[in-house]
């Protein structure tokens, strides 16, 4: 794999393989990450153009668990400030000897345009650009609910898709680079999406996604999801104009105690995280034993080692783009 751009490159069989990848960096408890000697000499750095905590901080571990070089850059601070291009911003840090860029920028299409022009040779991983796409997340995702229904079956996750399984993802889908990833992955991986937003946060594009659609919250829940993905309302994105208000969004689009003790046996509470308690979701369910908030943040390691390791040492059928 030469670079990691989006979800919707990856053929079910790449897909399988980095989640299998990621699967052979835990322990036998599945939850402690392995150290690895592999990317010894190599150097990852972490272009980071918007905050971050989870993909900036599990990036670097992950690149620390393979013995990688650890370079992290962030625009505020930098030359960024006075004026420095992306072009002349990603040659500075190949020069001084970046192997892998992994980068995060506000623009769609950023991490497109470091892998399509010829300014640099290092791999590009893309943790997210604009609303347009975070490969990762929907990969730790992907991961996070095949471990949940291995563990629900008793069998092996691995070489598994999410054949069969029901998914709704609800919130701020206008604004969202990890609903879009997510729908294109766990569409390649056999899950059927449903998307719940108000009208005014759902893009017109998705009538060209393979996904149901409703703004009925209630509705998507009394299809007895076997996950429920809550997205943040990117308040930053919308420029003051939040619409509908705060208090309406939580009522009718929030995961509430009454909408948490609602879902069926066994399905769990997903979130990319940072969460806006309160408004898309309620401690209750956010804190609750069936939330997977902070299993995903974990598998988001050990699903960036194998991204870290493909993109830098996978064999040489990795030729795709991702
Ligand atoms: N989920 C996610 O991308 O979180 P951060 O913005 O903290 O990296």
């Amino acid at each position: 794999m030469r670079h990691l751009l989006d979800t919707k490159d990856l053929s079910r069989e790449e897909a399988i393989r980095i989640l299998d990848i990621a699967e052979s960096m835990t322990d036998s408890t599945g939850k402690e990450i392995k150290k690895f000697p592999t990317l010894r000499g190599l150097t990852v750095a972490n272009l980071f153009f918007e905050d971050s905590t989870r993909t900036r901080i599990s990036f670097e571990a992950a690149a620390k668990r393979l013995s990688a070089d650890v370079i992290t850059f962030s625009a505020k601070g930098s030359s960024v400030s006075k004026g420095e291009s992306l072009k002349d911003t990603a040659q500075t840090l190949e020069a001084i000897g970046a192997d892998a860029i992994v980068i995060r920028h506000s623009s769609s299409g950023a991490a497109y345009r470091l892998a399509e022009t010829d300014w640099i040779d290092a791999a590009i991983v893309n943790a997210g650009d604009g609303t347009h796409a975070h490969p990762t997340q929907a990969l730790l995702d992907a991961f996070t609910l095949r471990r949940e229904r291995a563990a629900l079956k008793g069998e092996p996750s691995l070489g598994q898709g999410l054949d069969g399984a029901r998914v709704v993802i609800v919130g701020d889908i206008l604004h969202s680079r990890v609903a879009r990833s997510n729908v294109w992955l766990l569409n390649t991986l056999g899950a059927e999406v449903t998307l719940v937003a108000p009208p005014t946060l759902m893009p017109h594009s998705v009538g060209d996604w393979p996904v149901r659609v409703t703004h009925d919250f209630d509705e998507a829940l009394a299809s007895e999801p076997d996950a429920v993905m809550m997205l943040r309302v990117q308040a930053e994105r919308m420029h003051g104009a939040f619409f509908p208000s705060a208090s309406e969004y939580s009522r009718r689009w929030g995961l509430t105690p009454a909408r948490h003790a609602s879902m069926k046996q066994g399905a769990i509470v997903m979130h990319p995280g940072p969460m806006n308690r309160g408004l898309e979701i309620s401690s209750t369910a956010a804190d609750a034993p069936n939330s997977r908030v902070l299993n995903q943040v974990s598998a988001g390691v050990a699903v960036r080692m194998a991204v870290l390791y493909l993109v830098l040492a996978g064999d040489s059928t990795d030729t795709q783009k991702a």
